[in-house]
């Protein structure tokens, strides 16, 4: 499966580009909102892994692609749409990307471009996404999309020696 956007190509994960991941998920801007602070190899391939093994699904319910830049191939983030079941009318949108490049509108993109996915060719109702509140970027990136904010999860996520707020966003297809 390939989607396409103005500036990126989304393609299926391949064994290889755990080389690619490892790199920008070992940078500490990245796992600032994760439990985690540090990746190892062994990580970096599971990662690329699970989403390999979804591809084999059938009928397949979770898509996690990997985010690129055409013209030099350069895998820069991951963005996907996950149901919890294979009638399921909802979807869980994720996305994650290389740090040197965040701030150029590209999480959007790909997460707009996903998302479209999801409605139209998934025929999904509802598609939602839960961020920590104090994770600003990716909480912009849900709002750019068009998401609703549906509630605040006060203090149900402990890492990092304290606890975290979680939010939850959702959109509808009516509202793509
Ligand atoms: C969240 C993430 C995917 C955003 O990627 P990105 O490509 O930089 O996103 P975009 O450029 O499309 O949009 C980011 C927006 O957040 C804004 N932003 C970033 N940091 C901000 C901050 N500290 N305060 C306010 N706004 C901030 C940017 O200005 C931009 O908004 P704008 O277009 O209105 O100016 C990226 O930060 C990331 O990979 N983080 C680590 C993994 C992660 O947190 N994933 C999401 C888990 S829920």
């Amino acid at each position: 499966m390939i989607l396409t956007t103005k500036r990126l190509l989304l393609r299926e994960f391949v064994e290889d580009d755990w080389h690619a991941v490892l790199a920008y998920q070992s940078d500490p801007r990245y796992f600032r909102y994760y439990s985690f602070t540090q990746r190892s190899a062994e990580d970096a391939q599971a990662f690329v892994h699970r989403f390999i093994s979804w591809q084999k699904e059938r009928p397949r319910t979770r898509f996690q692609l990997a985010v690129t830049l055409p013209a030099e191939g350069r895998l820069i983030g991951s963005c996907g749409v996950r149901m919890v079941a294979n009638d399921a009318v909802e979807a869980e949108l994720g996305y994650e990307f290389d740090p040197s490049f965040w701030g150029q509108g590209y999480a959007t993109e790909a997460a707009r471009t996903m998302a479209a996915y999801g409605f139209k060719q998934l025929e999904l109702h509802r598609i939602w996404a839960a961020c920590l509140a104090e994770n600003i970027a990716s909480v912009r990136v849900l709002e750019k999309i068009g998401m609703k904010p549906e509630g605040r999860l006060r203090e149900n996520r402990w890492m990092k020696n304290r606890w975290w707020d979680m939010l939850v966003y959702g959109l509808l297809e009516s509202e793509l």
